[in-house]
């Protein structure tokens, strides 16, 4: 099976030097805060969201090369990301991350919202620095949509009412919308035209998008440690994602216990196996398989290179973790 690291093997270099240069970016701040923040970039992600950006820089590039332009907006896109899932740890109570201690639980909540909004105004600051107002826009936009989506998330916990869009919508904010705009920040800094500038934020926006259907059905089906966070606490926590809306449809006795916060006994191992045995997840399943597709048809245009194969190859890997 094709690994990420397979995928990634045309910016592998780059995505080296990558983890480096974040050191050097966190470098000057407090002592605690560069701590923190060097603690969750050392545990090491996919390194997917930058991956993204030097793959689509280099399938732009004319000359093969990359500019320090896209190399930066390669480690905001990182910075960006690991500011959010430090503060969504704290949000979600979660004990770990990237198999290691999640940073409000290695040192405390008020360390990790301040090593948080560290990185959101690190990256603002190298954001502002790339001198692109429309990068700005784009990637300013992102950190907005962050913030909305997990207040979203909050207001409609244990809603069993809730629409499918609103959680697309929120799925968008909170995962779609920095793939989405870091890829069209890329064919901002590469100088082309309108229409591929929109095809490569739908490539980013579909992508996103079935990468948290894929996520949300993990939390189902996945086992804590292939993970490196904590599963089966999605739905407990009131989160209601793909397949638990689905289940919903087929089966409304789920929504007494979801509106009761699952305070009856065996509420909770009775909702998940609901879920589990329902079509949910085969539909959620298909769901992703359909974002991916989309996702894939966006960048047919992209010139050929290796990049451009691994790019091609990148939905599938998404749908991969299921298997
Ligand atoms: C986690 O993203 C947050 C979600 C959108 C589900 P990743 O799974 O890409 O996290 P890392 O960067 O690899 O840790
Ligand atoms: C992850 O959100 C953080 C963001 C995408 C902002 P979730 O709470 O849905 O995902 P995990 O399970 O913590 O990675
Ligand atoms: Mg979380
Ligand atoms: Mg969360």
């Amino acid at each position: 099976m094709t690994t990420l690291s397979d995928l990634l093997q045309p910016v592998e270099l780059d995505l080296e030097t990558l983890l480096t240069d974040l050191r050097s970016l966190i470098g000057a701040g407090h002592p605690i805060l560069q701590a923190a923040a060097e603690h969750l970039f050392s545990a090491g992600g996919k390194r997917l969201r930058p991956g993204i950006v030097l793959l689509i820089s280099r399938s732009l590039s004319s000359n093969g090369e990359l500019s320090s332009k896209h190399r930066k907006l390669a480690q905001i896109t990182e910075m960006i990301h690991t500011a959010s899932l430090v503060h969504d740890d704290v949000v979600d109570e979660a004990a770990t991350r990237r198999g290691v201690k999640t940073v409000h639980n290695l040192f405390d909540p008020r360390v990790a919202v301040l090593a948080g909004d560290f990185l959101f105004a690190q990256a603002s600051w190298h954001l502002a620095n790339l001198d692109n107002l429309e990068v700005v826009k784009l990637l300013s936009r992102v950190i907005m949509d962050l913030a909305d989506g997990e207040i979203k998330q909050g207001l409609y916990k244990y809603k069993a009412a809730q629409s499918f869009d609103i959680y697309l919508e929120k799925s968008y904010c909170k995962t779609a919308s920095l793939i989405a705009n870091s890829s069209q920040a890329v064919g901002v800094l590469s100088d082309i035209d309108t229409d591929n500038l929109k095809l490569l934020h739908r490539f980013g926006k579909k992508l996103g998008l079935a990468f948290q259907v894929v996520d949300d059905i993990l939390d189902f089906t996945g086992d804590d440690k292939q993970l490196g966070k904590p599963t089966a606490s999605d739905m407990a926590s009131g989160y209601l994602t793909a397949p638990v809306l689905y289940a919903l449809e087929e089966n409304p006795s789920l929504s007494l216990m979801i509106e009761r916060e699952f305070s009856a006994p065996q509420d909770l191992q009775q909702a998940l196996s609901i879920v589990r045995n329902s079509k949910a997840i085969e539909r959620s399943r298909k769901l992703a398989e359909d974002f991916a597709r989309d996702s894939r048809d966006s960048i047919s245009w992209l010139p050929d290179s290796a990049a451009k194969s691994a790019l091609l190859n990148l939905p599938d890997f998404v749908l991969s973790r299921l298997y």
